[in-house]
């Protein structure tokens, strides 16, 4: 399997400031592997090793029959309860997919709801479904989060509508805690099909279990070969040694430029699908790291699209950005430029040059002009995006977060200050308890 691979040599970090974190990392991983009191929510870190077929069985079958019963499927989730899924549906599939002929996609069009209130955004929804046929997944950990709790209640109310209380029933789709939250009550009083969150992986590490999985399964991609990536990740980066793990490396890589003032950093990409892969990584790191005052700011962009409105910044603006660039370097068709007699786009020097080399040359060309403007770059490349690659990416990025966190001397798995918004709000709104 082609590995993800790092490539530090952007960054003026040399291999030595590196190792001198190999103690630390050595104490980190034996934390976090052999979590002497329970407490961590780690399951995440031998998931892919562990999850069973059943699962896995289950997942696909219930996929099969949304697609069957479905020309809309509605996810319905906020944070680590959406974001993962449409990261990896976005990065697998067509840039137009739900614009796509059904006959030529072959599965449901997907939405999102639940991650805002905005009224307009679920009215338009419920316009566009008009007479079509739905199915919903709502996702939730704890089952008690506000916003998918209100689109719960709207499109459930829907459906019932649209198909009676029985039927309505055969196409809901719960993922939620195996014990706790109203949710998992709802769910069981309904009888609606249920997947469970394992107790032990928290919201954003979660998008290798059903919160991701399902979803995933319904735009048609094979998440058995997900897990097969994220597999091969566990156990390649299941080597204490500084030396040998690269995404160990990126995790002190990330500290060190911290050390030196560099507090935010930039998740780029060059593929456009890639776009929702920087929503969740940032979340994924930005809720594992800032708190207690600390925290390297994630950012992300799309570039070269974002080079025309943040480059100007990025080159020039405060110097206390890193960027860290996600490469895909084969894309998975190609157009060449072709000869143009009258030339007005002056565009001939490019004749018989590929779209994949151009973008290739515009992302060496971006790194030497950002490097010089004192940016440093850390460039993650993978050889194509699949699900092989793709399941290794999520894991490396787990990893590497909770690691990154680690050594920072943050919890990495808490999100205190995600509370706070929520009180203001229901004192506001009357909640009584
Ligand atoms: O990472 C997290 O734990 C959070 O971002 C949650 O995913 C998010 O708040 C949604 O929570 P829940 O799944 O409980 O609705």
């Amino acid at each position: 399997m082609n590995n993800v691979k790092l490539d530090l040599q952007y960054t003026q970090i040399e291999d030595s400031e590196i190792l001198k974190y190999g103690k630390q990392v050595k104490k980190l991983h034996d934390k976090l592997h052999k979590n002497t009191n329970g407490k961590m929510p780690v399951g995440w870190l031998t998931l892919p090793c562990s999850i069973n077929d059943e699962l896995l069985n289950d997942i696909k079958d219930c996929s099969e029959k949304i697609k069957k019963m479905s020309e809309i499927f509605i996810v319905i989730g906020i944070g680590g309860s959406y974001l993962g899924a449409r990261a990896v549906i976005d990065s697998l599939t067509s840039n137009y997919y739900n614009e796509l002929a059904g006959e030529t996609r072959k599965t449901p069009q997907i939405f999102y709801v639940g991650n805002n209130i905005s009224p307009d955004y679920i009215s338009d929804l419920i316009e566009l479904i008009g007479t079509r046929d739905v199915c919903v997944n709502v996702i939730s950990k704890s089952g008690t989060t506000t916003e998918p709790a209100i689109s719960f209640r709207i499109f459930r109310e829907l459906l019932e509508n649209k198909y009676g209380i029985e039927e309505a029933k055969k196409r809901i789709f719960v993922t939620t805690d195996s014990k706790k939250g109203a949710l998992k009550i709802l769910a069981e009083q309904q009888g609606y099909k249920t997947f469970i969150i394992p107790e032990d992986i928290g919201g954003r590490y979660s998008v290798l279990t059903p919160v991701g999985l399902l979803p995933v399964a319904v735009a048609g991609i094979n998440i058995d070969k997900i897990i097969e990536g994220a597999r091969f990740a566990q156990e390649k980066y299941n080597d204490d040694s500084l030396k040998y793990n690269d995404c160990y490396k990126y995790a002190v890589a990330r500290n060190i430029l911290y050390e030196r003032e560099k507090n935010i950093e930039m998740l780029v990409n060059y593929e456009p699908k890639l776009h929702y892969i920087g929503e969740w990584w940032k979340q994924l790191f930005g809720e594992s790291e800032g708190k207690d005052d600390k925290g390297i700011f994630p950012s992300a962009a799309d570039f070269t699209t974002d080079l025309h409105s943040m480059g100007q910044y990025i080159q020039e603006g405060r110097k206390n950005i890193f960027e860290t660039i996600v490469n895909v370097k084969q894309s998975n068709s190609d157009l060449e430029i072709k000869p143009d007699e009258d030339n007005l786009d002056k565009l001939n020097y490019l004749v018989s040059k590929k779209l994949s080399y151009i973008n290739a040359k515009a992302m060496e060309g971006t790194i030497k002009a950002h490097v010089e403007g004192g940016v440093p770059n850390i460039l993650i490349s993978i050889e194509k995006l699949n699900e092989e690659t793709l399941g290794q990416l999520i894991y490396f990025f787990e990893l590497s977060c909770a690691m990154s966190g680690s050594i920072l001397g943050v919890n990495p798995f808490d999100q205190p200050g995600v509370e706070k918004y929520k009180k203001n709000m229901f004192e506001l709104l009357g909640k009584n308890s």
